[in-house]
């Protein structure tokens, strides 16, 4: 067949990267066909369990009395620490400190003690309420400063960053103050909750298929708890609707449950908690208390920083060890610290055990930083934009680009970034306009600010960093892609296709999404950390290109031509002059033999972290981004909305524009309910009172901004060589929700005529919005 190039050029595949493409599912997703765990058809004789959770913070348990609860009816039996066949651990870093079910002890309200299993959900969850537990009550510490206070232990070794000499530069600095935030945790709301079904196989065989962002992790620990090897379990996740770091570790005990009982019984068995004890038995975003010592010139330069993050761990380690850590690695935002000492303190607490959200630490340290920035504004009396200028992250001339860690900011493209966002937001003019209207305006006061993002990329534990991929190529010419990361929403698997349909030159089409199966590809991270295209794009991309080499080597075999004159493109290979449909090629190949089938793999390069030493270079490179946010609050009631963001972020070179745009809109406004409405509460028994929607408010579509405009930075490219030269963007926006804060913050400050820092804690809750009026009204 012979054709025209020239036409044929402008013709180009479906999907292609750089180019907008809708989420593979997202018609499914809106019209209820995407297949989630619960909608699996169950085998005939599935039974269900459901936890029974302790009623007290901490304490040993005397007794526990089930039999009411076996006498229940529908229920087959009950699960306790002595059912668990192998090892009564699920700790997700090795810590030997999480168990399935506590012997002895509860060490927060709401822990799980027992399972029931039963034949139905409702059978089970009635039954579960029958338990007759006998406690002797101890001494709890909820929050980090009571433990610290108790003396109560660290979940895991502190972290210490230091750089620079501070105690000099305390001394002669000319301004220096002291605080103290609090900043709140927050739940990770997934529209699907925490799910898995278990059905049990011959020998120790188990298949779990759940809702869990690392299938590794979850096979390996029902490994364990089961006793069995983990060439014997099988987990798989066709998607989650939604995880957010949430079931990064959270899964491990319901797939445990799951397993344990479905191998006990030899029945089906799956596990659904509802919306009331997802909440109260999984663990949620660390709260810290932040003391900072800040030094600084009368420019607002900044000369030393002395910082402590206290978190609220919870009773266990999950992975308050790395979230803690990284709060540090985002102590200093965007901002160099010439002299600098930061310390984490991973407080030991009675209540659920803390765990990944979103940012994973980094935007508790972002936003201690901001507080440092604010008190430095408003101590001087200047905008806080000019004190974040003065003290971003420079380059080579002046030195300024070593972080705490002593990894060097290469490519600092936030001034630019800033710049243009501080134009198109038209920041100046409005600042000025809001400080005449609060001049003006009694009872409504308005707010804006326009705050930076940048965000680490990589696991910061190293070996994390790898990923693998499994591409088929099928005798018609269809191609079959899987890779190690899980698909929650965020529009993964639509990437990678797009990256191993570019690999081709063939329609996105073509490309079948399957579902993550441990059995495919082995020992894969988390999808977590934002890494997820990163890394499974890259290794998706090297199984596409070990079989286009191997497709190569035979056409020009085949066609006694050099592999110089082979081209992949629009569905065809052009061989010269040639052309020849790309599954004329692939039938071709399999007649000859050809392997059609890869596995790919990618590590990041150059990444190294020595946590005893606190140096390295744990990024690969860092995300950026800038938001600028306008409220108005009502100081009589503490109300207020949010009336204009602007948002210039970078990605790098886009894999998918609208996929990433949502990415950072629902980043924002997620990281605008943190700092706003979300308020998780604790009462003195110890017992969570925001453990459903009744109480604990996210944002509604209504508290969106009135005016929202996202823009990625076009004009950005990766410097390192990621995927296609793109950056992650499932975090970094998270941060963004901050400029949301900040605006509170000067409405809240001009009551006082901006001669104070409000101090607002976090979440800065319409309440707390309006305390913090009251407080410095009184001080004029
Ligand atoms: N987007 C949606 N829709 N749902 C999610 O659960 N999780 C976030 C982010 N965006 C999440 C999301 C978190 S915590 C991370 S780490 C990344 O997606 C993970 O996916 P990625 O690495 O593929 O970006
Ligand atoms: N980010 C997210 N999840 C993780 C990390 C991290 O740095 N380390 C281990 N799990
Ligand atoms: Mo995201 S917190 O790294 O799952």
């Amino acid at each position: 067949m012979k054709h025209d190039i020239i036409t044929d050029a402008k013709k180009s595949i479906s999907g292609a990267v750089h180019t907008d493409r809708r989420h593979d599912s997202a018609e499914k997703h809106v019209t209820g066909r995407a297949e989630y765990c619960d909608d699996i058809a169950e085998p005939q004789g599935t039974l269900h369990a459901y936890l029974g959770t302790s009623t007290v913070a901490h304490g040993l348990i005397r007794s526990m009395d089930l039999d009411a609860v076996l006498a229940a009816p529908g229920v087959i039996g009950v699960l306790t620490a002595d059912d668990v066949p192998g090892c009564n651990d699920i700790s997700p870093t090795g810590q030997n400190d999480e168990p399935v079910f506590p012997v002895g002890k509860t060490e927060f309200h709401g822990q799980p003690l027992f399972a029931v299993i039963a034949t139905s959900r409702d059978a089970a969850r009635r039954a579960a309420e029958l338990a007759k537990i006998d406690y002797e009550v101890l001494q709890h510490a909820l929050d980090p400063v009571s433990a610290m206070e108790a003396d109560y232990p660290h979940v895991t070794e502190p972290l210490k960053l230091e750089r620079g000499d501070i105690a000099p530069a305390f001394d002669t600095a000319k301004n220096r103050i002291k605080g103290r935030m609090t900043i709140g945790g927050q739940d990770h709301m997934y529209l699907e909750g925490q799910i898995a079904f278990a059905i049990p196989g011959e020998d120790d065989d188990v298949v779990v298929h759940c809702s869990t962002q690392h299938p590794s992790e979850a096979q390996h620990m029902v490994a364990h708890v089961l006793g069995v090897p983990s060439n014997a379990v099988t987990v798989n996740v066709r998607r989650m609707g939604g995880g957010f770091g949430g079931k990064e570790s959270q899964m491990n005990l319901f797939c445990a449950v799951a397993a344990i009982a479905a191998k006990k019984w030899n029945r089906p068995v799956k596990i659904r908690p509802d919306r009331d004890q997802d909440m109260t038995a999984t663990g949620k975003r660390h709260d810290f208390v932040v003391d900072y010592d800040v030094a600084f010139d009368d420019t607002g330069r900044i000369e030393a920083v002395d910082g402590t993050f206290a978190a609220r761990c919870g009773y266990s380690s999950d992975l308050s060890g790395p979230v803690t850590d990284r709060a540090l690695f985002h102590a200093d935002n965007a901002y160099f610290y010439p002299n600098v000492r930061l310390t984490s303190r991973p407080m030991k607490t009675n209540t659920v055990s803390n765990t990944a959200f979103r940012g994973f630490g980094g935007p508790q340290g972002v936003v201690a930083a901001e507080r440092m920035i604010e008190e430095i504004a408003y101590a001087l009396g200047k905008d806080p934009l000019e004190i974040r200028k003065a003290n971003f992250y420079g380059d080579r001339n002046d030195g300024r680009l070593l972080t705490p860690y002593h990894q060097e900011v290469e490519d600092n493209i936030l001034p630019r970034l800033i710049g243009e966002l501080e134009s198109s937001s038209d920041y100046q003019a409005r600042r000025e306009a809001v400080l005449q209207h609060n001049a003006r305006s009694s009872i409504i006061k308005r707010g804006i600010a326009l705050t930076p993002v940048k965000f680490g990329i990589s696991f910061t534990a190293t070996w994390y960093n790898q990923a693998g991929a499994l591409i088929h190529i099928y005798n018609d010419g269809s191609i079959h892609l899987n890779h190690g990361g899980t698909e929650m929403g965020q529009g993964l698997n639509t990437k990678v296709a797009q990256v191993v349909a570019d690999a081709f030159q063939v329609d996105f089409e073509r490309i079948k999404i399957t579902k993550t199966t441990t059995e495919k590809v082995p020992n894969t991270s988390a999808t977590a950390a934002s890494s997820g295209s990163d890394l499974n794009g890259m290794a998706a991309l090297n199984a596409a290109e070990q079989l286009k080499e191997r497709l190569v080597a035979f056409t020009a075999e085949r066609w006694n031509t050099g592999p110089e004159t082979i081209r992949f493109h629009n569905n065809m290979v052009e061989i010269g002059s040639e052309l020849v449909s790309f599954n004329d090629l692939v039938r071709q190949a399999y007649m000859a033999r050809v392997h059609l089938s890869a596995a790919g793999f990618y590590k990041t390069p150059k990444i190294h972290w020595d946590r005893a030493a606190g140096k390295g270079r744990p990024f690969y490179y860092f995300a950026y981004g800038a938001s600028c946010s306008e409220v108005s609050v009502d100081t009589l009631t503490g109300e207020y909305r949010v009336e204009r963001t602007d948002i210039l972020h970078d990605v790098g070179k886009s894999l998918n524009p609208v996929l990433d745009k949502g990415q950072v809109e629902g980043a924002f406004i997620q990281g605008m309910g943190w700092l706003t409405t979300e308020e998780l509460w604790w009462d003195q028994a110890g017992r969570l009172r925001t453990h459903a929607p009744s109480t604990y408010k996210i944002p509604l579509a209504s508290d969106r901004p009135r005016q929202f405009t996202v823009k990625l930075a076009e004009w950005s490219e990766n410097k390192e060589r990621t995927i296609k030269r793109s950056k992650a963007v499932g975090e970094p926006p998270f941060m963004l929700g901050i400029s949301v804060f900040e605006a509170l913050s000067m409405a809240v400050a001009s009551v006082a005529d901006y001669r104070e820092c409000p101090r607002l804690d976090a979440p800065a809750t319409p309440e707390r919005v309006l305390m913090a009026i009251e407080r410095l009204k009184n001080r004029e």
